[in-house]
């Protein structure tokens, strides 16, 4: 199996969006926060880094590497994967899923299906990955906040799991809501977003071979705060279109809601796919912070960001014709 270094955490480094985060909750606790719920998926780390470097673990997976879907660029460490995350239902502080995801049981899962799907009900995690051998794929991971990585997922691809539920010609999209369960996650107590989590996809967009359902990460199960047991990986899109610990899968005839679209609009479109040209209201796209090799925090060095986060000759005829400045 392979071993993985663990370089310190990264750091704190966006403390005045944590400000803003204090006086957002404060001021929704007073039911005034409407307008600033628009800080969205873009706060910053408003807990401590964990005091020790986290050392790999979890059941380890048997999946060959992925010889087409690989990059060359360093991988982030284990330790900067798990340890700096975003999973609000355990808190919205960067440490604070790995902190808080410890009570939280991914065994034994289930998935419902429905929609406009010729096959439909409740299927168990291992009956979801049957149709496809497990496989990893290093894919660049960049969250809408402008930081990146670069991370060995592992996982099958997204369409295989769908084909075999025969969507109907009338699944124009699917939709993805993941877990909400108040005593085990203890984010859900605060009203940062209209729980539980939902993500969507077109349905061209969910059956591209780049869309992963993921299920480990360096050869191993997922921890809890990376989305046990499975999650979405959509490498060309910003990171919050990967749900976390999926719960049902829904093929709609409509554009489904979702949830961080639903909590502000005017910055977090639909599509949301990585565009250097279309800046977030309030910075820019244009670059991002890599958080691989020596760390992260201020030693992270900023690299320029690419359409569709470099997948552009794989996904870009998915859009043509599209105004992507208009469907951000
Ligand atoms: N899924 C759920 N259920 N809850 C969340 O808060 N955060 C999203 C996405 N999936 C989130 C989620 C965001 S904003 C990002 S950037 C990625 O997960 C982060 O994935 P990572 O922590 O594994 O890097």
């Amino acid at each position: 199996m392979k071993r993985y270094r663990a370089p310190p955490v990264a750091g704190s480094e966006i403390t005045p969006e944590s400000v803003y985060l204090q006086r957002r909750h404060f001021l929704r606790s007073l039911g005034l926060a409407a307008p600033l719920l628009a800080s969205g998926c873009s706060r910053g780390e408003d807990g401590a880094p964990p005091a020790a470097a986290a050392e790999p673990s979890g059941k380890p997976l048997a999946a060959p590497r992925s010889e087409r879907w690989t990059t060359g660029e360093e991988l982030t460490s284990w330790n900067d994967a798990t340890q700096y995350n975003n999973y609000y239902e355990f808190g919205t502080g960067k440490g604070d899923p790995a902190r808080n995801a410890g009570r939280f049981k991914p065994q034994p899962w289930t998935v419902e299906v429905a929609g406009h799907a010729e096959v439909i009900g409740r299927f168990t995690l291992e009956d979801l990955l049957k149709p496809h051998a497990l496989e990893e794929r290093v894919y660049r991971h960049r969250c809408v906040e402008a930081w990146s990585m670069v991370i060995p997922w592992v996982g099958i691809p997204l369409g295989a799991c769908l084909a075999r539920f025969k969507p109907t010609s009338r699944a124009k999209y699917v939709a993805f809501t993941t877990v909400q369960r108040p005593a085990e996650m203890p984010g859900l107590a605060y009203p940062v977003l209209d729980w539980p989590y939902r993500e969507a996809l077109r349905m061209d967009e969910a059956m591209h071979p780049l869309s992963l359902l993921a299920v480990g990460l360096y050869g191993r199960e997922l921890p809890n705060q990376n989305g046990a047991p499975l999650r979405l990986i959509v490498p060309w899109k910003y990171g919050f279109k990967g749900a976390k610990s999926i719960v049902r899968i829904e093929f709609w005839e409509r554009q489904p809601v979702t949830s961080w679209n639903l909590a502000a609009p005017t910055e977090y479109g639909f599509y949301s796919n990585v565009n250097p040209a279309v800046d977030h209201p309030r910075w820019t796209q244009s670059s991002e912070r890599r958080i691989a090799g020596n760390g992260g925090g201020l030693f992270a060095r900023r690299i320029a960001t690419q359409p569709f986060n470099g997948y552009a000759e794989d996904v870009a005829s998915l859009y043509a014709g599209m105004d992507l400045r208009a469907n951000f």
